[in-house]
């Protein structure tokens, strides 16, 4: 009987480019999608951009530019990638559509009406420059536990502490730099504890959750009673307004989930279908969200329990997969394997990635590696050495004739072929791919066997044989074949090509079942090339170079810096050389003395030691910015081989560096601590 089976992938975030890691779901999804509808099912795969929040705000505020532009050039970016992937979306919409914000609506109000949101009030930390309050992420300060600078809102990376953002010591706002406030806010919470019964019932049941996952739930969160759910934002923020909380917005969490309804009805839209007989509580369709590990909280209970209150069809199942890995390790920007959809497209073909994550995937919701020799050998081997190969020794004699009018004895080989058909179903609709490619390379074992042992290329020059010759083409192309149809979810280029080859397109499944005889046979074309390893370095290299430069333009981004000093004060264009620069001699110094200068309005008096007893009386123009007082005590930078300047006051014997434009705006420069007076600067 035909399903009908609605598919999603988590969406994407707007704010960042698709990269390997993700695309090991993208890749499983289209595949599980793929199988489905070779099986005859009716499947949509329905996807989008998950656009809202303060990382697109703040994104849009730094471009200059708005969040549409932002996220409409982004979508175009994700949609080329996948496409390059051979990611078929049935539709990929957007988070940020009138039918996300229609569905929020509803749901808002059902759980209203559901009595399940409460008010209460927050306490975070507010950034006064860039007027927002901060995400965990955009905070960074010292660990409250271990001390450990440069740590994040949440939790510190030295000692693993975890804490409020508001108890790091000495915060800094990543948005502006400037020293963020403590406020308080109403935010909008749901009491999901409510619906506590019906999330243990609903996760403990009926196979809709990976066992490992169901466990986890129940040992982790349902032994408890739930925690508020905290689903608003105050202004500023991009996403949509709460119509019954003017001046609070959905958190971007609220609203992603919905985006895969809102993609369908988009769907619906366009082809002219009911949106209610996939989503609506009575609907028969089936659901499957497939979502990494980090997201099963909002997807296994949050969600489920928003479509319960508000009456939609809930997921038959959450397919949960694990982190991926190269080499061994946590994907890396300095070592270049953390590696851009785009990026591996200039140099891989996409169906080698699509191969191996397929053999590396399992039902359960292990991390997978991507070894990158194992990668080469992988490919190579299997799909060029044995898949490919059956069809390249064979096609070559038969190109421009035809297969056999009858389908020759091979020894019961098709027949098995085919009855395997079944075990490699069932373990792709249990999502284990890895023993699908397994059970199919079997059977090019077997068929490359079969061609050994009939050595067509040795019947090539005997005219009497050219009949046993046909027939061996017709058992070799038709095993191969029938090893494509089932690797077809995989690689559907190769699928496609094999279509051209014997002149009948992969469609069913089923296609597997039947030999072909007595068609023609086009000319055979290079199907899939080994993988060259200089090009896996290339895509390396160019990732690392990539990151590198990112980087660049991050802190230059962070950090927000103008061009006005440099325009103020253009460079002064001469070059001077080392020997130049070395002529003056530049110490650190520590002020042990500072007064005003009767008479003068801008200078103080200075007593700079150089360590033991060498002195330096100077006369320094810093009184607009500094008081005497303040100074004693501190280390400076002088120039310490300055001729003696005769002044009015007396005899400068030096200068103190320091920098801006005169006025309110002169900083002193000082070494950092360690420095002690009369060491050299260079
Ligand atoms: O974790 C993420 O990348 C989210 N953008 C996934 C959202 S999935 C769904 F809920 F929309
Ligand atoms: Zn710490």
């Amino acid at each position: 009987m035909s399903r009908r089976i609605l598919v999603t992938a988590a969406l994407p975030y707007a704010n960042g480019h698709i990269h390997i890691g993700h695309l090991v779901e993208y890749i499983q999804t289209d595949i599980w999608v793929r199988f489905q509808k070779l099986r005859g099912h009716r499947c949509l795969y329905i996807c989008a951009d998950d656009t809202h929040g303060t990382a697109i705000m703040i994104r849009a505020r730094q471009e200059g530019r708005s969040e549409e532009a932002v996220i409409a050039d982004m979508q175009e970016a994700h949609l080329r990638d996948f496409s390059g992937f051979d990611i078929e979306f049935d539709n990929f919409g957007s988070t940020n559509s009138s039918e996300n914000q229609e569905l929020c609506e509803e749901i808002w109000a059902a759980l209203r009406k559901a009595n399940l949101i409460i008010e209460k009030d927050v306490t975070q930390l507010y950034d006064p420059e860039a007027e927002t309050f901060l995400a965990d992420r955009f905070v960074q300060g010292e660990c409250p536990s271990c001390g450990a600078s440069k740590q994040y809102g949440d939790s510190c990376d030295k000692c693993g502490a975890t804490y409020s953002a508001t108890e790091l010591n000495n915060p800094v706002s990543k948005l502006s730099g400037a020293t963020p406030e403590v406020r308080t806010a109403k935010h909008l919470f749901v009491q999901i504890e409510q619906l506590h019964d019906f999330l243990t019932e609903w996760t403990q049941s009926d196979d809709h959750l990976q066992s490992e996952v169901a466990n986890y739930l129940n040992g982790h969160f349902l032994s408890d009673a739930l925690r508020d759910w905290d689903v608003s934002r105050p202004a500023p923020y991009f996403g949509f307004e709460i119509p019954d909380s003017p001046g609070n917005y959905w958190y971007v969490w609220f609203d992603a989930p919905i985006g895969y309804m809102a993609s369908t009805k988009a769907w619906c839209k366009k082809e002219g279908e009911d949106f209610d007989s996939w989503w609506r509580a009575d609907s028969d369709a089936e659901i499957h969200h497939f979502i990494g590990k980090d997201i099963q909280y909002f997807h296994c209970l949050f969600w489920p329990a928003m479509l319960k209150t508000a009456g939609f069809n809930l997921p038959t199942k959450v397919h949960i997969h694990g982190f991926l890995n190269v080499n061994g390790e946590k994907m890396s920007k300095s070592k270049g394997t953390f590696v851009n959809a785009s990026t591996y497209l200039n140099h891989l073909d996409p169906a080698y990635i699509r191969y191996y994550y397929a053999t590396k995937l399992g039902p359960r919701v292990d991390d997978l590696d991507l070894n990158l020799t194992d990668f080469q050998t992988k490919v190579d081997a299997d799909l060029v050495g044995k898949v490919v190969n059956i069809a390249s020794r064979c096609a070559k004699f038969v190109a421009g004739g035809e297969l056999s009018a009858a389908y020759p004895d091979d020894g019961g080989l098709f027949a098995n072929a085919a009855k395997a058909g079944e075990k490699i179903a069932d373990a792709y609709e249990r999502c284990d791919y890895n023993t699908a490619t397994r059970e199919i390379l079997s059977l090019a074992d077997a068929a490359n066997q079969y061609i050994e042992n009939r050595e067509p290329w040795k019947l090539r020059k005997d005219e009497s044989r050219q009949d046993e010759l046909k027939d061996i083409c017709t058992v070799g192309l038709n095993l191969f074949r029938q090893i494509v149809v089932y690797l077809t979810p995989v690689l559907p280029k190769l699928a496609e090509q094999t279509g051209a080859l014997l002149g009948q397109e992969i469609q069913h499944w089923d296609d597997s079942q039947t030999p072909l005889t007595g068609t023609p046979v086009g000319p055979f074309q290079h199907m899939m090339k080994r993988v060259d390893p200089k090009k896996v370095q290339a895509m390396i290299d160019e990732s690392q170079e990539a990151a590198a430069e990112d980087a660049k333009a991050d802190a230059a981004s962070q950090y927000n810096d103008g061009p006005e000093a440099l325009e103020k004060e253009p460079m002064s264009g001469e070059l001077c050389t080392i020997d130049d620069f070395m002529k003056v001699d530049m110490r650190v110094a520590r002020v042990i003395a500072a007064g005003h200068v009767e008479g003068a309005d801008k200078l103080l008096q200075l007593t700079l030691s150089l360590g033991g007893d060498e002195r330096r009386n100077v006369f320094a123009g810093i009184k607009s910015c500094y008081n005497p007082e303040d100074l004693v005590g501190r280390l400076v930078v002088c120039c310490a081989n300055l001729k003696p300047r005769k002044m009015r006051f007396g005899t400068s014997e030096g200068m103190v560096l320091a920098c801006g434009p005169g006025g309110k705006d002169i900083f002193l420069l000082n070494p950092d601590d360690g420095a002690t007076p009369g060491m050299r600067v260079h």
